[in-house]
C-alpha cells in the first residue's frame, strides 16, 4: 500500500478513531513515525488546516515559502482553530499539533489526541489586557452609576432650558465614589487577575489578592503592593470592590452565595468577567435589594439581571477586541511553528514545556508514555544506528513524556521505525 506522501485522498473529517494505525479509504497506511513534510522546490512545506477564521496577524507568522494554510487541505501537519468542535472529527493521520487561538480547550478531544502523540496548544493570557480594560470600565460603571445616569439623560425631554433644570435636580441620584484609597479584592491571580491587580495598584487602590494555586511565574509578575489574603472570606471581608478571575470549577461554583454576601462590607461592588455560575445571581439580587451590595457588573446577562436597576450586564464582551484576537492568533501560530520546526513546546495543555536550542546536526522528536527506561531504549537505538547524540532533553507531564535529541547524522527511516516500535512510543519525527 502507498504511504501518505503518495495518497491524494483527503481523509473524512467526520469519522473519528483513536486507532494508531490510520488509513485512508484506499487503505494507504500512514505510519506515525513518518516524516511527511511536503516538499516544494526542495523546501520543506508544512500544511496547516484552519477550522475557524484565524486573524491574519497570526497567519502572517507562517511564511508562505514554508507553510500552506487553508480551510480545506489534505494531510495537515497542524490544525488551527478557535471554537470549532473537534470532538467528532477524525484527526488526520499526518497531524502533529492542534493550536487553539484562545484559552478554553473544551472543544478539543485532548485525551484522544494525547494517545496519538499530538500536542495541543492554547494561548493563556493573550486576551488578558482586553478583559482587564473591561474590568476597569466595570469598576467605573459600578461606582459612578454610569449606565443608570446615561439612561436618565437619554430620557430627558423638553427644551434645553428644561433639560438643564432636570439635570441639576436629578444628578444627585447618580453621585458615586472614587477608586483611589478603596480596596479591591482580586479572586484568582492568573493571567487576567494579575493584570487587574497591577492596574488597580497604579490607580491608587489597595489590592488584596487570593489564589491558592498562584504560580511562581505569576507571583513574579504581580506588583509587590498586592497583599495576600489567606482565604477567600478574608478577601471578601476587607474589599470595597471584588473582581473574580477564576475558572468555573466545583470549588468556584457559587463562590458568591447568600452566606458569603453576609461577610462582605456594606456597599461592595461585585465584578464578574470570568464565568457565569461563579456568582449566585439570586443571592446577589437579594443583597442589592437589602442594600448590602451597591452594584453588580458582569459579562453574563440573564432574565433576572438584565433589567435590574443596580446591575449592569454586558454581552460577554471581555475578550472581544481585535487586539485580543490578533494576540491569540499570533501566539498560537508562533507556538505551533516552533513545535513543527524545532520541536519546542510552550503553552501546551497536554505536553510538558520543552525548549532546547538547536545544535549542529539533526533533531529527533519523540513523544512517548511516561514509563521507565524510554530514554535508555531510544538512546540505544540511536547508538546502534551509528549516530552520536549531541544534545538531549527529556521532560514529562502526567502520563506523557517528550524527548528532543540532536544527533550528528541524518536519522534514516529504519531508525525512525525502530524507535517507533519501542513499546510506549507514540510518535517520532525528524525535524
Ligand atoms: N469575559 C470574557 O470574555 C473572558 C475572557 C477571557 C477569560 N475569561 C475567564 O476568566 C477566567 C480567568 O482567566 P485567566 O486567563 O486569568 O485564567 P488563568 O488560568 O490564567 O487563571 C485562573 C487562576 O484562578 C486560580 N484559581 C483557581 N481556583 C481558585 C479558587 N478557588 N480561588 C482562587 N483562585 C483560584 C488559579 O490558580 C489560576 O491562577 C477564566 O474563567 C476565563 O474563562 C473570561
Amino acid at each position: 500500500m502507498p504511504e501518505v506522501e503518495q495518497c491524494t485522498e483527503q481523509l473524512p473529517r467526520d469519522v473519528f478513531t483513536a486507532s494508531h494505525d490510520r488509513r485512508c479509504s484506499a487503505g494507504c497506511r500512514v505510519p506515525s513515525w513518518s516524516n511527511p513534510r511536503h516538499e516544494l522546490q526542495g523546501k520543506p512545506m508544512y500544511k496547516i488546516l484552519t477550522l475557524n477564521n484565524i486573524s491574519v496577524s497570526g497567519l502572517e507568522r507562517l511564511p508562505r515559502d514554508k507553510y500552506e494554510v487553508a480551510s480545506e487541505i489534505t494531510h495537515p501537519d497542524a490544525i488551527l482553530l478557535r471554537s470549532f468542535d473537534m470532538h467528532n472529527l477524525q484527526p488526520p493521520p499526518t497531524l502533529k499539533a492542534v493550536g487553539r487561538a484562545g484559552a478554553g480547550t473544551n472543544n478539543i478531544p485532548i485525551p484522544t489526541l494525547s494517545n496519538l502523540g499530538i500536542a495541543v496548544f492554547n494561548t493563556p493570557g493573550a486576551n488578558a489586557n482586553a478583559v482587564k480594560e473591561l474590568v476597569l470600565a466595570g469598576m467605573l460603571i459600578g461606582c459612578r452609576n454610569i449606565c443608570a445616569a446615561w439612561d436618565f439623560s437619554r430620557q430627558l425631554q423638553g427644551d434645553d432650558a428644561s433639560i438643564h433644570k432636570q439635570v441639576e435636580a436629578g444628578k444627585k441620584n447618580y453621585a458615586g465614589f472614587e477608586l483611589p484609597g478603596r480596596t479591591l479584592g482580586v479572586i484568582g491571580l492568573g493571567a487576567i487577575g494579575r493584570n487587574v491587580a497591577n492596574m488597580a495598584v497604579q490607580l491608587g487602590m489597595r489590592v488584596i489578592g487570593f489564589d491558592p494555586g498562584i504560580t511562581v511565574e505569576g507571583a513574579w509578575q504581580l506588583s509587590s503592593s498586592v497583599e495576600k489574603a489567606h482565604s477567600v472570606d478574608a478577601a471578601f471581608a476587607k474589599s470595597d470592590f471584588i473582581s473574580f478571575h477564576v475558572p468555573l470549577i466545583d470549588s468556584t461554583r457559587k463562590m458568591v452565595n447568600a452566606e458569603r454576601l453576609k461577610m462582605m462590607k456594606p456597599g461592595v461592588v461585585l465584578l464578574n468577567f470570568a464565568r457565569e455560575g461563579i456568582v449566585d445571581d439570586q443571592a446577589v439580587s437579594a443583597a442589592i435589594t437589602a442594600g448590602k451590595v451597591y452594584g453588580y457588573v458582569c459579562d453574563f446577562p440573564s432574565n433576572l439581571l438584565k433589567n435590574h436597576p443596580k446591575v449592569v450586564t454586558l454581552p460577554h464582551l471581555g475578550a472581544s477586541t481585535q487586539e485580543a484576537e490578533d494576540n491569540c492568533a499570533i501566539m498560537v501560530a508562533e507556538q505551533v511553528r516552533d513545535y513543527l520546526e524545532n520541536g519546542n513546546i510552550k503553552n501546551s495543555v497536554n505536553f510538558p514545556e520543552v525548549r532546547m536550542d538547536r545544535s549542529e546536526g539533526f533533531r529527533l522528536s519523540v513523544v512517548n508514555a511516561n514509563v521507565p527506561n524510554m530514554v535508555g531504549q531510544i538512546s540505544t537505538a540511536i547508538a546502534q544506528a551509528g549516530l552520536n547524540i549531541v544534545d538531549m532533553l527529556n521532560k514529562s507531564r502526567g502520563e506523557m513524556a517528550y524527548t528532543l535529541i540532536d544527533v550528528n547524522k541524518s536519522p534514516d527511516e529504519s531508525l525512525l521505525k525502530k524507535i517507533h516500535q519501542i513499546a510506549g512510543v507514540l510518535a517520532v519525527r525528524v525535524i
